[in-house]
């Protein structure tokens, strides 16, 4: 992947002197927007479980799932198109702790859109019950299971049901304070800096 520090600098008045774009693409707009609401929709979906009558568990949680998948097919675009486009660089006002912490929250921001849908998927192959409920994202797409954790001998699966269910939560808990984060420092820059950021990712 490209990042911003890699966008070679051309010589003041060369004639080919390209201004770096200023905001975010519109494909990488709508892959953001459709990401973040995929995953913070399923946050709300699985924490508010608890709280649902018991006839709505079983169809929220296969929302959640097929919302999750979703999310994992997007990501995987983005991480695609990600790798063949510069995103547009930081304003140089910046000073270099905010856009270094900025650099990484966004790669642990990649890491958890990956790690979240993937151990949720792992966890759920691992469910003793998954034999006799197949995954039909929405209704309509059969969806596979990782086979090779199906097939486990069942207490050896019951713990690995255990351990991924475990990441997955623990990815949420990270989730948590990355996003803080993300959307506390792109909030800072519009209400403090008065140096938009969020306008980059914006129509
Ligand atoms: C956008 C991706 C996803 C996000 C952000 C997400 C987030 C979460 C969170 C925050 C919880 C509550 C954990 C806890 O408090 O213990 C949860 C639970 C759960 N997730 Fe996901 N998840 C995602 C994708 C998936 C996928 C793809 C699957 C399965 C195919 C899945 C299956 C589950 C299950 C079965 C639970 C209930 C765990 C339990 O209580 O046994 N998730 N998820
Ligand atoms: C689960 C939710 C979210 C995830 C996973 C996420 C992830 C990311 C990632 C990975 C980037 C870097 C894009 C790249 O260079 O490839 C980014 C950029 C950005 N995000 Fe989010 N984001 C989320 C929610 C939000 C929210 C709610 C806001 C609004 C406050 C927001 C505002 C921005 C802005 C303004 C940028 C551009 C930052 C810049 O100019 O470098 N994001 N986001």
């Amino acid at each position: 992947m490209t990042t911003p520090a890699e966008i070679p600098a051309s010589p003041p008045g060369s004639p080919h002197r390209a201004e770096p774009a200023s905001r975010y693409s519109r494909t990488a707009m709508i892959l953001h927007w459709l990401i973040a609401v995929g995953i913070i929709g399923n946050v709300a979906l699985a924490l508010s479980v608890d709280l649902l009558p018991d006839d709505w568990i079983r169809p929220v949680i296969d929302t959640h799932k097929s919302i999750g998948i979703t999310v994992l097919g997007l990501v995987l675009l983005r991480i695609l198109w990600r790798a063949g486009h510069r995103p547009p660089p930081l304003p140089k006002a910046f000073p270099a702790w905010e856009r270094a912490s900025a650099h990484a929250a966004h790669l642990l921001l990649y890491v958890l859109m990956i790690g979240l849908p993937l151990s949720g998927w792992l966890h759920d192959s691992a469910w003793k019950d998954a034999a006799t409920h197949p995954l039909v994202l929405f209704h309509l797409v059969p969806w596979p299971r990782f086979s090779s954790v199906m097939n486990l001998d069942p207490a050896f699966k019951e713990h690995l049901h255990d351990v991924f269910g475990a990441v997955h939560t623990w990815f949420g808990y990270v989730l948590y304070a990355v996003l803080a984060l993300h959307i506390g420092g792109a909030l800072k820059h519009e209400l403090i800096d008065r140096e938009s950021v969020l306008r980059r990712m914006l129509p």
